[in-house]
């Protein structure tokens, strides 16, 4: 007996370990028809990836807004300090892309688990545990995604925590909750540091651990058709024999599992050496170097649907909140709702196709989101302007910062949110230009409470546009 069979007796006589151990590699699985089975693998890969680089980041990452003998937040100099020295940048590198490998490796998986039916009856359970998961996983990306504390973490976070203040009824407090005061500051960095690397870690692990526990006590989806009557009862007893037609998960499925991990692990490591992500301007809630605000790219499909929503309170409710909450909903409570029972893709056309159409419809508008940033309202003056000619305006060149009340309090969302204007006050005197603060400020005027010139740190907006403004306010800034 070599030292390791007997190490592992030693073991195994404390802990009678064997039984499971074999039930796990020998459990029968069928042959593998694709790769993409595999998916699930390369997800705990990533994942053991993002734990570790995690881990080596914290030891020098400070989540704290004191500022070092430079002025800098230590934050965002402890992200410098990282970066300046080759491991601590490639690690960083490691972190950053494997949060878009993750995104990217989930979404593949949950899309190959829909397209062979894995979802149905019996395995409901796990996919809903999937869908948590996923929304555990975005949440991650949204917390992570501050903690550099540079031009790109403030303005994403800004308007993303503004968003959930769209929220009805609980929208203010749901957002004082996540940055902890009225702007981001020290409580925002303390407590998306330890939602992210505390609570979420626990969720995300406690929530895995019952997804892969699931596979294996329910098998995965092919089994149902090669399984004979009765096998699981006798399985579960202990004996592991291969039914007809499946093969043992050793050493038949480690080879598809190996290339798959390999596969990814290779593709992350080569974007994360040769495209290291590189740090902004520290965050100035002046936006003096004329940052224009965006979201992460697996955000953007969002970003870029709000383009089209009008500037009415409730169409905003319903677009920021309503759709995406009820899509995730849906995608939760789907294998109760989809009540076809066959797993064939062949006789699901309408599941096929609703799916082939939800990732056109992400793919199409996070591409759109990518290329363009604005689209820019009519460039004529509007002579009797109404609300709907200036709100356009405002979705176009102010709605990055002033989407919620955010940036200083102030929405510019909704004609009566205008009117209700922000911390310092309405911002029109209906009847008087020149009076209004809205007017002073995208004129670059003085005015009395020092509001900087707006779009804050950008371009002034077209003439044209300042003009329609100019002539709604004279016309008594009508609805
Ligand atoms: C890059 C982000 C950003 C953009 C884009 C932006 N703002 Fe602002 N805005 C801010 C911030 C931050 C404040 C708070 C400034 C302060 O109080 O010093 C503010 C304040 C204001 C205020 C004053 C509110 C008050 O009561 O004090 C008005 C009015 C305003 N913005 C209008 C606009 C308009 C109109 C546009 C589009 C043409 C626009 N902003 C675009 C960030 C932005």
């Amino acid at each position: 007996m070599t030292v390791w069979q007997r190490l592992f007796r030693w073991v195994d006589e404390r802990l009678s370990i064997k039984d499971d151990m074999t039930e796990a590699l020998y459990h029968p699985v069928p042959r593998r028809e694709s790769y993409l089975d595999y998916l699930g693998f390369a997800a705990v890969f990533v994942f053991i990836n993002q734990f570790i680089t995690g881990i080596l980041l914290a030891t020098v990452y400070a989540p704290s807004l004191a500022l070092t003998s430079d002025g800098l937040p230590y934050a965002y100099h402890s992200m410098k300090v990282l970066m300046s020295e080759p491991w601590g940048y490639f690690i960083r590198s490691l972190h950053y892309w494997g949060a878009s490998f993750m995104v990217v490796v989930v979404f593949l998986h949950m899309l190959r688990v829909f397209y062979i039916g894995a979802y149905k009856k019996p395995r409901e359970l796990n996919w809903m545990l999937g869908v948590l998961l996923l929304v555990t996983v975005l949440a991650f990306a949204f917390t992570g995604y501050l903690l550099p504390w540079d031009q790109e973490a403030y303005w994403a976070t800004m308007v993303g925590t503004a968003m959930v203040g769209y929220a009805p009824l609980l929208g203010d407090w749901l957002t004082g909750i996540l940055r902890g005061s009225e702007f981001l500051t020290q409580a925002t960095i303390s407590r998306f540091f330890s939602i992210h690397v505390l609570v979420l870690p626990i969720t995300l692990v406690l929530l895995m651990a019952a997804h892969i526990g699931l596979v294996f006590r329910v098998g995965v989806t092919e089994a149902d058709r090669a399984l004979p009557p009765g096998w699981r009862k006798k399985h579960v007893k202990g004996t592991v024999d291969i039914p007809k037609g499946m093969v043992p998960f050793y050493p038949y499925g480690t080879f598809g599992m190996m290339v798959t991990v390999l596969v990814t692990m290779l593709a992350l490591f080569t974007v994360a050496y040769f495209y290291l992500p590189e740090i902004q301007a520290p965050a100035d809630p002046l936006n003096r170097d004329h940052y224009e605000p965006k979201p992460p790219w697996y955000f953007m499909f969002l970003y870029q649907f709000l383009k089209f929503v009008p500037g009415y309170y409730w169409a905003q409710v319903v677009a920021i909140v309503i759709i995406p909450l009820a899509a995730i909903l849906f995608l939760f409570f789907l294998p109760v709702l989809d009540k076809n029972p066959s797993h064939e893709p062949r006789r699901r056309p309408v599941a096929l196709s609703a799916m082939a159409s939800v990732v056109v419809l992400l793919v199409g508008l996070t591409y759109m989101g990518q290329k363009s940033t604005v689209i820019p309202p009519t460039q004529e003056v509007v002579a009797q302007a109404k609300w709907s000619d200036v709100s356009k305006i405002f979705q176009a060149y102010c709605a990055s910062c002033h989407i919620a009340s955010t940036s200083g309090g102030l929405s510019l969302a909704s004609y009566d949110a205008v009117m209700k204007g922000g911390q310092n006050g309405p911002i029109i005197v209906p009847g008087k230009p020149e009076e209004s603060l809205l007017w002073l400020v995208i004129n670059g005027e003085p005015n009395p409470y020092n509001v900087p010139p707006m779009p804050l740190g950008g371009q002034p907006i077209p003439a044209t546009a300042r003009q329609t403004i100019e002539n709604w306010i004279k016309d008594g800034a009508p609805r």
